[in-house]
């Protein structure tokens, strides 16, 4: 038998998509992220902004350095820190001036494996005092301004699966037979139906959606990190619910399965060797810091947030600027930039979320620009 149909058995022979994504992501032993190794970034299967590109740091660097001016040096907290590639990376520009911008650095991952692949990189890193925790209940932050930074956390949360029946919303569950999973559909509960009414969607017949359920409170609690004096930078694949649930640009629902940079089609098939990941719905997240009295400062695509946030300015500082001579440092440092950008990729499809509250927010909404 194989693994996932023992745990599906344990748990009655049937269970929530939840549940099974779950399990193929986070299983102690079997899951995605349990590997010892890190199976995303360059030789992994699907990239991310901090392993796509180091500027991606840079310029996350620069901005944090022209925060700090305003209001002194900041914790940052990295949620969902994964491998360690966007800490190691502040942790040499924070060697420099940036050093200067920083008083305590978090790390909050899930992962046992990554965590340990962490202390490897970061130990003798840093200059300033280091956490690294599992949980965000973990971290203990001293009192001051906060960034708090995640980059896909949000989509590796595990969702519920609907398709809408003859007017009837049903779940997507899963089931095992022998060692092969298959979907079995059965009427939502009231959760999954107050979910959808709350944000005001109503699926049309035969739609496929995800509901991530666990995204509301778990923002919650990513923004109790920051107090009453913070910023919270979130990077994502999503769209706003109206958009997410438009059955003409998303009929299927937004679930990806990946695997050596392709996308494949069964999310049932071979657990835990796949990434598994589904948009966010950033109106979950919006609502968080609305009871929280957070604001919003700017939901953008990557490339305009990086421009905004001081890009052209950290090019010029680091020689490869509009004035610079075009020779093969400078060639390879844009081509770097140029992942990051992709109007056909990341620098459009993924999203930078900014909330903000106290001094923090306004000096944020300033650097950037916006207002
Ligand atoms: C797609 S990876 C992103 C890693 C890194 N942020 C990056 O962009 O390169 C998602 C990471 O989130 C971690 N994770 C998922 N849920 C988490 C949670 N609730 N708290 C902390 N880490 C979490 C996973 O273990 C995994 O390492």
């Amino acid at each position: 038998m194989s693994w996932i149909a023992r745990e599906i058995a344990a748990r009655g022979g049937e269970v929530s998509f939840r549940d099974f994504m779950e399990l193929a992501l986070y299983h102690p032993r079997h899951g995605y992220y349990s590997a010892a190794a890190p199976r995303y970034g360059r030789g992994g299967d699907f990239l991310t902004a901090p392993t796509a590109s180091r500027w991606y740091a840079t310029v996350l660097a620069g901005w944090l350095e022209r925060l700090a001016a305003r209001v002194g040096p900041v914790a940052f907290c990295d949620v969902a820190s994964g491998d360690g590639s966007l800490l190691a990376e502040l942790a040499a520009v924070a060697t420099g001036n940036a050093g200067r911008a920083l008083r305590f650095v978090g790390s909050v991952e899930r992962s046992p494996a990554m965590r340990s692949v962490q202390a490897a990189r970061l130990d003798a890193r840093l200059a300033v005092p280091l956490a690294v925790v599992a949980s965000i209940r973990e971290l203990e932050l001293p009192r001051g301004p906060v960034v708090v930074h995640a980059c896909e956390l949000y989509d590796a949360q595990p969702v519920h699966r609907v398709v809408m029946r003859e007017g009837v919303l049903c779940e997507l569950r899963v089931a095992a037979d022998g060692d092969v999973c298959r979907w079995r559909e059965a009427p939502a509960g009231e959760e999954l139906e107050r979910y959808f009414a709350g944000h005001g969607v109503v699926l049309e017949p035969g739609q496929v959606a995800e509901a991530r359920l666990d995204a509301e409170p778990l923002h919650s609690s990513l923004l109790e990190l920051g107090g009453d004096d913070g910023l919270a930078v979130i990077v994502d694949y999503g769209y706003e619910a109206r958009r997410l649930y438009d059955a003409r640009g998303r009929r299927g629902g937004s679930l990806a399965v990946q695997q050596s940079h392709r996308v494949s089609r069964d999310p049932l098939a071979e657990p835990g060797e796949r990434d598994l990941s589904a948009h966010v719905n950033w109106d979950d997240l919006r609502r968080a810091a609305d009871q929280a009295g957070w604001r919003e400062i700017g939901l953008s695509g990557l490339a305009p947030f990086l421009i905004r946030a001081g890009l052209a300015d950290q090019m010029e500082r680091l020689g490869v600027g509009a004035a610079a001579e075009i020779d093969a440092r400078t060639v390879a440092e844009r081509q770097e930039i140029k992942r990051l950008l992709d109007p056909d990729g990341m620098g459009a499809d993924l999203k930078v979320l900014v909330q903000g509250i106290g001094e923090l927010a306004d000096a944020a909404a300033e650097e950037l620009r916006v207002g």
